[in-house]
């Protein structure tokens, strides 16, 4: 399976802070807020990933992320010239895709919890063509949210309603087959001008191939389009780490975890931080601090 990670638009909910410098590059917490969803593709065992960016953005996430080669991935560029919305994901990385199954992550969407990684396995193995992963939520009227018929089965996703259908968002982390391409080159743009990953996935939908999977409370989700949302996953970040004293979004950590790098390759990435807190942390990873 590959990936990809979306970090394109403009950001404009954050002007200025995006004015001279990607949302994904700004830092949630203590990490640059793109290693969280990169983290989220590593966690389902993918190792190749396309990293969608604006073309004047790309040597800066190429600076941070390179080759992907220090965390044992395979890490390429791709860019996005125009907002033209998530379903183009699928279009600029056609070539990439060829004939894999593939997960798509929002570069701003972070998810965190024990039970994430059960809830990907279990979405990996169990795959009908497209899988959605599902959050209740307070406000759904901001995101994409499922609605349910008389039976309680998933009848259709509804982007952005005035009136929720149920409490049920989307998520911004979609596995998909390889049929999710040609079904974005069909798409036309909605009202507010982009082609929608909803239209994507109420296509798989009506085919009866689209697993809906509902995270449960321990896991924890947020998207990251406002000054508000930003802070709030800086602190829910901050507030984890503290409780579990084990960080979230660290590509080392996953990294190791999986085997994909050895304890001396951790060892060589934390000396390049020297004697800072991420290279002390990294330190401790191997060596039991
Ligand atoms: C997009 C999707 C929406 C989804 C959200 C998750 O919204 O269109 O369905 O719930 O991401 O972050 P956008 O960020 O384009 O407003």
């Amino acid at each position: 399976m590959k990936g990809i990670i979306l970090a394109g638009g403009r950001g404009e909910r954050l002007f200025p802070i995006t004015r001279a410098i990607s949302k994904q590059l700004l830092p949630v917490y203590d990490k640059p807020m793109v290693f969280y969803p990169l983290c989220s593709l590593m966690r389902c065992g993918i190792r190749e990933i396309l990293v969608i960016t604006r073309p004047d953005e790309t040597a800066r996430f190429r600076e941070l992320l390179a080759d992907g080669a220090q965390w044992g991935l395979e890490i390429s560029y791709g860019t996005q010239d125009r907002p033209r919305g998530i379903a183009e994901a699928p279009i600029i990385a056609a070539d990439f895709i060829g004939e894999s199954r593939f997960a798509l992550a929002l570069g701003d969407n972070i998810f965190f919890g024990a039970d994430f990684d059960r809830c990907l396995d279990t979405a990996i193995s169990g795959h009908p063509g497209a899988t959605v992963f599902l959050k209740d939520v307070g406000q759904p009227e901001r995101y994409g949210v499922m609605s349910y018929d008389d039976r309680g089965l998933a009848e259709r996703i509804v982007e952005k309603p005035a009136h929720p259908p149920s409490s049920h968002a989307v998520t911004g982390l979609y596995i998909y087959d390889t049929d999710a391409v040609g079904i974005a080159q069909s798409l036309a743009p909605s009202a507010r001008g982009e082609i929608e990953i909803t239209d994507v996935n109420n296509a798989f939908l009506s085919q009866g191939r689209l697993g809906a999977a509902v995270l449960p409370a321990s896991v924890s989700w947020m998207d990251m389009g406002t000054p508000q949302g930003l802070l709030e996953a800086s602190r829910a970040v901050a507030a984890e780490q503290e409780k579990l004293g084990v960080r979230i979004g660290v590509p080392e950590q996953v990294a190791l975890r999986n085997k994909w790098i050895d304890a001396e390759q951790v060892l060589r990435i934390a000396e390049g931080y020297g004697e800072n807190d991420y290279g002390r942390y990294l330190h401790d990873l191997v060596r039991g601090g």
